[in-house]
């Protein structure tokens, strides 16, 4: 799927998050101990560990800096949880992506339509959604605002499989750093190419090994992708100068067709 999910805000540093000697506790309670870890520019890392281990702990205090953990200057954080309280719950679906969207109106729609929510779906007030799909809407406000650093906590959980899919499509193309915590072993190798492992009140780094992503990059016919996803981008442009509702339609189809081509291509 080839959304440009780009921004202006990129960013340049190397390193993006890091921690030397990272202790953290609840009074008796020891959930890290002399702890290190690095997250470099552009990684998509995967947080995880038993239950209790303290993954969600570990991202609130990398969303808050918290001493010792160090983290780029210019990083924006986009934080999803599920607790959702990003939604409002009395606006529609598309005004709270667009709310705090840097992306077109477009690029929203076709995000949204990509999570399944097609064509006047996306007027719905979140309020009458379900657990799923209030879920999905979190992830594309959270994926379209203005930020650089996906932070994820178990954001495939009450997610059906093509949403799924959609899911891991976005984060593949999502240009900037994302730190996700997953027990969907699955979906993390799909996207994924680091572990961060909580075990014994140390935080253990190994790679993941993804055929997947590896498959991907050595496509066999580049040219032929290239140049579909050259048209793909012209349609993208075309849809959002439409000028009526039927000339949508049209760039939509065109869009389908390209995608559906694009997907053959990759198999
Ligand atoms: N604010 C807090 N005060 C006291 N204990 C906490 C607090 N936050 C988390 N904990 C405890 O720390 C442990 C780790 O929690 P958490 O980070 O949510 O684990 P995980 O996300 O890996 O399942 C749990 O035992 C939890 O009860
Ligand atoms: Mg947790």
């Amino acid at each position: 799927m080839i959304i440009p999910l780009t921004f202006e805000n990129k960013l340049y540093s190397r390193v993006i998050v890091s921690a030397e000697n990272l202790n953290v506790a609840f009074g008796e309670q020891v959930l890290l101990q002399k702890a290190s870890f690095e997250i470099l520019n552009s990684q998509k890392v995967a947080i995880t560990g038993l239950n209790g281990t303290g993954k969600t702990t570990l991202l609130k205090l990398i969303l808050n800096r918290e001493s010792p953990i160090k983290v780029a200057t210019k990083a924006k954080f986009g934080y999803f949880s599920q607790k959702l309280d990003i939604l409002d719950p009395k606006a529609t679906i598309l005004e709270n992506v667009l709310k705090t969207a840097i992306h077109t109106e477009t690029i929203v729609r076709i995000v949204l339509a990509r999570l399944l929510f097609r064509n006047n779906d996306v007027h719905k007030l979140v309020d009458v959604l379900s657990g799923g799909e209030q879920v999905k809407v979190a992830l594309a406000k959270v994926l379209l605002s203005d930020i650089n650093i996906l932070v994820l906590d178990e954001p495939t959980n009450y997610l059906d499989i093509e949403s799924m899919e959609a899911l891991e499509d976005l984060l593949k193309n999502f240009e900037g750093t994302v730190i996700v915590v997953s027990h969907d072993q699955y979906f993390l190798e799909k996207i994924a190419t680091r572990k961060l492992e909580i075990t014994g009140k140390s935080i253990h780094a190994s790679k993941i090994n993804n055929p997947i992503i590896n498959h991907k990059t050595t496509s066999s016919k580049p040219d032929e992708k290239l140049l579909l996803q050259t048209k793909l981008s012209e349609v993208i442009s075309k849809l959002s100068f439409a000028q009526s509702e039927e000339e949508r339609l049209t760039w939509d189809r065109e869009y389908t067709k390209l995608l559906a081509q694009l997907k053959e291509l990759k198999k």
